[in-house]
């Protein structure tokens, strides 16, 4: 019987197993690699080679240096206390052992990117799933799986902060209340323009937060100087009917004035008449600035206009 059709358990609530996907809901068609279990866990970290090890310390050196005056307090603060600059790839063991002394969470190696519905599991029990592979040097630049520099340098210092970790485990609970609603790409957009892309307000300027900002030197400096990109005060009920980019620089990034301002816009305020009233196909342009937006920035959006990545359009 599928956990969501329990009767003694209220599905919604049973974090510690892996939600059952209602046969409604789409997912990408990822391929779980032999030999790993329903959770997509691999038994160990990897052993890289030296010449891994040498991509993570030269992709460390290039982004170290511009992370002060772009990157937010609790970032820079997390990176000083997890030490991911000692050399080499960091071992998730020693890294957890810290993180979980501070907050209770753990990272834990995957092969590749995993299905939604495990991703909310893990986060739910404040394990993070970090990629076990680093990208090669003709990908030094840009790739689009997450690697181990991306997760680990970009979403790991933060969860050294409470709040943040807590809004973290959240995120992963509202998972389960997606599934049932059908509303995942709902979700994944609140996870995408927050986790992965978003900005806070620290002394009225604007710093980054969003692990996929923070894990590469374009984007660090295009989101918070560019012209193009439009800046918003986060809405969650706008954000969750936001289209997004996948493969380039966002034309949008929602700003938020504290992590404790995201928890109560999210957890405390509760997902599900969120996804009660969203209508099941409706997105806004992911360039749109509306009449209802607190805007900080309107973009030019010339980035987007001329083509984005692939165009040779400046990221201005
Ligand atoms: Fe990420």
């Amino acid at each position: 019987m599928a956990v969501m059709d329990k009767p003694t358990a209220p599905p919604s609530l049973d974090y510690l197993r892996i939600p059952a996907m209602p046969a409604s809901v789409f997912v990408a068609p990822l391929r779980k690699p032999a030999g790993l279990s329903d959770d997509w866990l691999e038994p160990a970290q990897r052993k890289y080679g030296p010449e891994e090890h040498r991509i993570w310390d030269e992709l460390y050196q290039r982004q170290i240096g511009l992370m002060p005056g772009h990157a937010c307090r609790g970032f820079l603060l997390g990176l000083e206390r997890l030490n991911l600059g000692r050399g080499g790839v960091p071992d998730f063991s020693e890294i957890s052992e810290e993180l979980r002394s501070l907050t209770g969470w753990s990272v834990v190696p995957v092969p590749m990117l995993i299905p939604d519905h495990v991703f909310y599991y893990h986060l739910a029990n404040r394990r993070f799933p970090a990629g076990n592979f680093i990208r090669s040097r003709q990908q030094f630049d840009y790739i689009q799986e997450p690697d181990v520099f991306h997760d680990v340098f970009g979403h790991v210092p933060l969860l050294t902060d409470p709040i943040f970790a807590s809004y973290m485990e959240a995120y992963g609970r509202a998972g389960w209340k997606a599934l049932k609603y059908n509303r995942l790409k709902a979700l994944s957009a609140l996870y995408w323009y927050t986790v992965e892309f978003g900005l806070i307000l620290e002394d009225d300027q604007l710093r980054i937060y969003g692990a996929g900002i923070l894990s590469g030197p374009t984007e660090t400096v295009f989101s918070l100087e560019g012209r193009s990109p439009n800046r918003i005060h986060l809405n969650v009920d706008r954000v969750m009917r936001t289209d997004y980019t996948i493969s380039d620089l966002q034309a949008t990034y929602f700003v938020i004035e504290s992590f404790r301002e995201l928890f109560h816009l999210t957890e405390q305020r509760g997902f599900e008449p969120i996804y009660e009233s969203l209508a099941p196909a409706f997105q806004y342009a992911k360039t749109a600035a509306l009449d209802t937006d607190h805007i900080y920035h309107r973009g030019t959006q010339e980035y987007e206009l001329r083509g984005g990545r692939g165009s040779g359009a400046k990221p201005v």
